[in-house]
């Protein structure tokens, strides 16, 4: 029996999972992290809690499928984009690994951006303006801050090539995830000579960068002994993908005019493309796809389920303490809750920006915000308000891809928030598409086993498997009555965030 072994390095946890040659999964399992935030705006994680993870993940998954170590023909990573683990000479984590949404480096955005010599010279470097949320501004975060970090810096990996790293001892990345650095030239899939002389960064610095397909390394005898020996010396590594691209995999994003959304702490809208375009005001993302010689676009909302877990810790205790009784879901019944009260909340809004704001918005300083609260404004429409708030965040990358004449025929919803029908609903509500889900909807783990099957062989294309393995379900069309409402709300939630803009950074100043 041949199977292929994806892992996903997340925020909260790493999952492998074990599929066979037609895409049947045989079995799962995961190890949880944590995250620090030990100033306001930052957010940080041990590496060696990801090892810790993959340790105990991917034996557990060997054990669920009642595989033998000899079955697995390949492996692919999976991993939160944009972090920084910075290795000394003799390998060693020289400091926490700054993560996807920490927000500590507008200084550094801007520096970028004067090096580069403006925002127009940058996108037509990467592709991308510099964002808060991306690895290059890490990078110049730590040789502005601690100089004596960056002194012994000898190379910095993304989270998912780390732990290639330890499987391999190769320093290897591939080009969906190197293009979320800032130091890809997308366009040409390598990294941009350019742009790292004139940022003055070490190229050495990087590791080299595959196509996502492409064997990256093989598990070495040290790695197949700290995995228990549930993975045997020499199994192939492919490059795998950023978990973004790798989910656009798993969902089977691999044709023009198709997209996903998925609803995981954050929100990302996920589009195909068979060429490089860029959006010129820098708003959506302009990535390399895990599907060799393709890009997608991508608009990333920080907090999306993310906004809903921290309403169900402020505001949820009644129904934690209700699902601990009944042995229920305390998110359900929130949800529940949510949906008995009008479309549009009674005029509730709600911004999610908890963790700042990437898309549209790019600003770090963005908090949440209820607007409309009256006497009559119950937990249910708060809840809701949540939701809708979520929802159209979400459209506004899908506006975007819509104003740069970016086709977008076909919307697949996934991650956890799209389990529950009243949130696939509300999401084909707000954008008024119809949507479907995922039969298999298992997310970045599955995008990359399938790239390790393609990569050994298994499949001709990604393409080939995406087609022979990925089906939809639980199509949904838009309630014509509460799409019509949301078109009314839509342009007032926008103008929330304009009128406060300025207030943001203020507040944020005024709370550190
Ligand atoms: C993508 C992004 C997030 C992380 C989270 O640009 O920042 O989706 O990859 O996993």
């Amino acid at each position: 029996m041949a199977l292929f072994l994806g892992i996903d390095i997340g925020t909260s946890g790493s999952r492998a999972l074990l599929i066979d040659e037609r895409g049947a999964v045989r079995g799962s399992a995961s190890g949880s992290h944590t995250c620090q935030a030990p100033k306001p705006l930052w957010s940080e994680q041990d590496p060696a809690e990801w090892w810790a993870a993959v340790r105990q993940a991917v034996p557990g998954a060997v054990k669920a499928a009642g595989a033998r170590p000899e079955d697995i023909q390949g492996i692919g990573l999976s991993g939160q984009m944009h972090g920084l683990t910075l290795l000394d000479k003799a390998d060693k984590v020289l400091r926490p690994a700054i993560l996807w949404n920490d927000q500590r480096t507008a200084a550094e955005c801007d520096e970028i951006t004067q090096r580069a010599g403006g925002r127009k010279a940058l996108l037509k470097m990467v592709s991308n303006p510099a964002l808060t949320g991306f690895t290059a501004p890490k990078i110049l975060w730590v040789r502005n801050q601690e100089p004596r970090h960056y002194a012994k810096a000898a190379k910095a990996l993304l989270p998912k090539d780390y732990v290639r790293f330890l499987l391999t001892g190769e320093y290897a990345t591939e080009v969906s995830d190197a293009s979320g650095t800032l130091l890809l030239d997308v366009a040409k899939r390598q990294w941009s000579a350019k742009l790292l002389e004139k940022l003055k960064v070490d190229p050495a610095l990087l590791p080299q960068v595959f196509e996502s397909t492409v064997v990256s390394g093989k598990v070495t005898r040290q790695a197949s002994e700290a995995l228990g020996g549930a993975v045997l010396p020499g199994t192939p590594v492919v490059g795998g993908g950023g978990d973004c691209a790798a989910a656009g995999v798993g969902s089977g994003i691999v044709k023009r005019g198709v997209a996903v959304v998925s609803l995981g702490t954050s929100g990302v809208v996920f589009l195909h493309a068979d060429e490089v375009k860029t959006d010129p005001l820098g708003r959506a993302h302009t990535f390399c796809h895990a599907v060799p010689g393709k890009w997608h676009m991508m608009g990333v909302s920080l907090s999306s389920g993310g906004s809903f877990q921290w309403f169900k810790n402020a505001l949820g205790q009644e129904e934690v303490a209700e699902a601990q009784a009944s042995g229920g879901d305390p998110y359900d019944l929130l949800v529940n809750k949510a949906a008995a009260a009008p479309a549009g909340s009674g005029g509730v809004q709600f911004l999610p920006y908890l963790t700042g704001e990437r898309t549209p918005h790019a600003d770090p300083y963005a908090t949440g915000v209820f607007a409309g609260l009256t006497p009559s404004s119950t937990k249910g429409r708060l809840a809701r308000a949540v939701i809708e708030g979520v929802c159209y965040s979400l459209r506004d990358s899908i506006e975007i891809f819509r104003s740069l004449k970016l086709p977008v025929k076909e919307i697949r919803v996934t991650g956890g928030g799209a389990k529950n029908p009243f949130w696939r609903q509300t999401l084909a509500d707000v954008f008024g598409q119809s949507t479907c889900g995922l039969v298999a909807a298992e997310g970045p783990a599955y995008g990359v086993a399938l790239l390790a099957a393609v990569g050994t062989g298994a499949f001709s294309s990604v393409e080939e498997a995406c087609a022979a393995t990925v089906q939809t379900c639980d199509p949904c069309t838009p309630n014509k009555k509460n799409q019509k409402i949301y078109d009314t709300y839509y342009p007032l939630w926008q103008g929330l965030y304009r009128s406060l803009q300025g207030d943001f950074e203020r507040l944020s100043k005024a709370a550190r």
